[in-house]
């Protein structure tokens, strides 16, 4: 059974669209909309807006649009249902019983939150009984203070093949559920044990607070020195970092980004809030755009070998493409950045932040360190590569700069190494010329639809029916007497909208765009968010719809009355004629 409609209208009632969005973006206020950068693409300044008025945000950008629900379904990679669920939740509504699968597999997650955060109290209640010891220890030993132990959650699964089992049991959890939440494995003999034994234990825990897995972590020397949950309906490691429910909140303006657990609980203890983890695996795009919807600028700090700093080259393009600045940190002297701040304090780590070089600079290093510079074909290619990379620069006196410091590095001459810049940013230029012309060719194509399969064939037409939604959003009473019916539309997409909405005035329902969040796709809500965009007036209301109502009877006999000799079409033609010339 699907959430009945009135439901869905009450969670968007309910579910302020500024309040909503303002909690992924940083909006201001400009007129009567609010602007912020777009959480969906990389931008640095705002093209993004939400429109209170009409419960509706649209980017200018990349073109996502839509109202509160196509919002979280596409930030939070929601279903329909579960978006709906999502809203509801924060709103304080129940959802309504009954609604398909969908609905237990969310009941199905509810559960598995539940039962993770049961374990987690569990493991850190272990810290502190007889049987905890050693664990306790060992993070004491590594100079956690009980303060930080309680701030993280952090705690000690027991030397016990049942320890979990046991201990859920008696909260109502079975084994099965264990098992689909990754607390337990089963063995080939189908027999299942805890996965987590003697070993420190930390919570991973989303942004929204939920307990949604565990690393764990070995008191000695043994093989793997870390475990971690395995993806399950709750967890994903490409689409989580470790700590980032408190870096969220930091004040200092930074995400800075380690390679693991106790890096990042090290610098929290130092003063530094806003680091993070990714877990046990490289960072992925989706990481990268979950700390750009909180921050401007990310530090790597990954450990000071030769494979941090490999990694630490591998994830500046991804998070630079999500309009983040970035700064890579390198840690000497010490092997990560947990071991640094141990050994040299804060303020020597504070101090490395402030001299973290910028990427650019960080990637000339690299860069060089590929090629021998002794050769001279090598050093031309060299040339040729970092000439590409300093013209990518914005700035003319960053590239001055940059590229200065790149033909020190191959002992080549300033003025030489400038004029291979001059040409890598010129042929950057006609390139970005060229994409400039193809989009300016086709005047139409500003009134298309982004989507192919959405595209108007009758320009006039659609304009006209543009107009109808416009106007009959603005004022639901128009569609009381309106002889239209969606047959005649010349766009699928604008008469499907229409019959909706014409449905839900005649059921009595709210006449709005969110409302269509189900029966719309993501590319077909966007196009509907632009067409709601442009600007519509009520003054004459009556007469702009007759208006339009007559473009749309027009080019539908032009469609349809090819075959009929056209005589109504031309005596139609006729009038319209007459009518402009004031005849
Ligand atoms: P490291 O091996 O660099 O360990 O792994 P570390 O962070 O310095 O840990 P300590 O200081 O010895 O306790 C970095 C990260 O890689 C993942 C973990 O997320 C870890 O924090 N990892 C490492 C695993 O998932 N499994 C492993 O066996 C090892
Ligand atoms: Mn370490």
């Amino acid at each position: 059974m699907p959430i009945p409609e009135r439901f869905v209208d009450e969670v968007i009632a309910r579910s302020e669209i500024a309040e909503v969005v303002g909690e992924y973006v940083s909006l201001n206020r400009k007129g009567g909309s609010l602007w912020g950068c777009c959480p969906f693409h990389s931008e640095k300044t705002p093209s993004f807006h939400v429109v209170p008025d009409r419960q509706m945000y649209k980017c200018f950008g990349c073109g996502k649009g839509g109202g509160v629900i196509n919002f979280i379904m596409e930030i939070e990679s929601l279903s329909f249902v579960e978006a709906v669920a999502f809203l509801a939740k924060r709103a304080g509504l129940q959802m309504p019983e009954n609604t398909g699968e969908s609905a237990a597999y969310r009941q199905k997650r509810q559960r598995l939150l539940e039962l993770n955060k049961e374990a987690a109290r569990f493991f850190h209640g272990k810290l502190y009984e007889p049987c905890g010891r050693a664990g306790l220890d060992y993070l004491t030993n590594r100079g956690l203070s009980k303060g930080t132990l309680t701030r993280f959650g952090l705690g000690y699964a027991p030397d016990s093949w049942d320890g979990i089992i046991t201990a859920m049991a008696e909260k109502g959890y079975d084994k099965s559920e264990l098992l689909e939440g990754g607390l337990v494995v089963r063995n080939q003999n189908g027999r299942v044990y805890d996965r987590f034994r003697n070993r420190v234990m930390f919570p991973i825990i989303d942004v929204r607070g939920e307990v949604i897995g565990f690393g764990g972590r070995v008191l000695d020397a043994s093989e793997p020195k870390y475990l971690n949950s395995p993806d399950t309906p709750v967890y994903n490691k490409s689409r989580n970092l470790f700590a980032l429910n408190i870096a969220k909140k930091s004040k200092q303006g930074r995400i800075i980004l380690t390679e693991g657990y106790m890096d990042t609980i090290s610098l929290h203890q130092a003063g530094f809030d806003c680091a993070v983890a990714s877990l046990g695996t490289s960072l992925t795009a989706e990481h990268a755009q979950l700390i750009s919807r909180y921050t401007g600028q990310a530090v790597i700090a990954y450990d000071g070998d030769g494979a941090g700093m490999a990694a630490a080259q591998r994830a500046i393009p991804i998070l630079e493409k999500t309009g983040l600045k970035v700064k890579v940190l390198r840690v000497t002297g010490a092997k990560d950045p947990d071991e640094f701040i141990k050994a040299f304090g804060r303020e020597a780590f504070s101090k490395l932040i402030d001299r973290s070089e910028n990427h650019i600079e960080y990637r000339l290093i690299q860069l060089k360190s590929k090629y021998d510079l002794s050769d001279d074909g090598q050093k031309v290619e060299f040339l040729a590569a970092a000439a590409e990379l300093v013209a990518g620069l914005q700035s003319p006196v960053e590239r001055e700069i940059y590229g200065a410091r790149a033909a020190e590095a191959a002992e080549i001459s300033a003025e030489a190494m400038k004029q291979e810049v001059k040409r890598a940013l010129s042929r950057r230029i006609r390139k970005e010329k060229k994409q400039e012309e193809r989009k300016n060719l086709a005047p139409a194509r500003a009134f298309q639809p982004d989507e192919r399969s959405l595209q108007y064939e009758n320009i006039r037409s659609a304009r006209a029916e543009e107009g109808v939604l416009r106007l009959m959003l603005l004022d639901p009473t128009l569609f009381q007497g309106c002889p239209l019916k969606q047959e005649q539309f010349s766009s699928p997409l604008l008469g499907k909208v229409y019959g909706l909405l014409k449905k839900r005035y005649e059921a009595g329902m709210s006449v709005q765009l969110p409302s269509l969040a189900e029966e719309l796709t993501g590319a077909e809500m966007s196009h509907m968010a632009k067409v709601a965009e442009a600007p519509e007036s009520l003054a004459e209301a009556a007469q702009a719809l007759g208006d339009y109502i007559s473009v749309i009877e027009t080019e539908g006999l032009k469609r349809t009355a090819v075959s009929d000799g056209d005589a109504l079409l031309a005596a139609r033609e006729k009038y319209r004629q007459n009518k402009a010339y004031g005849g």
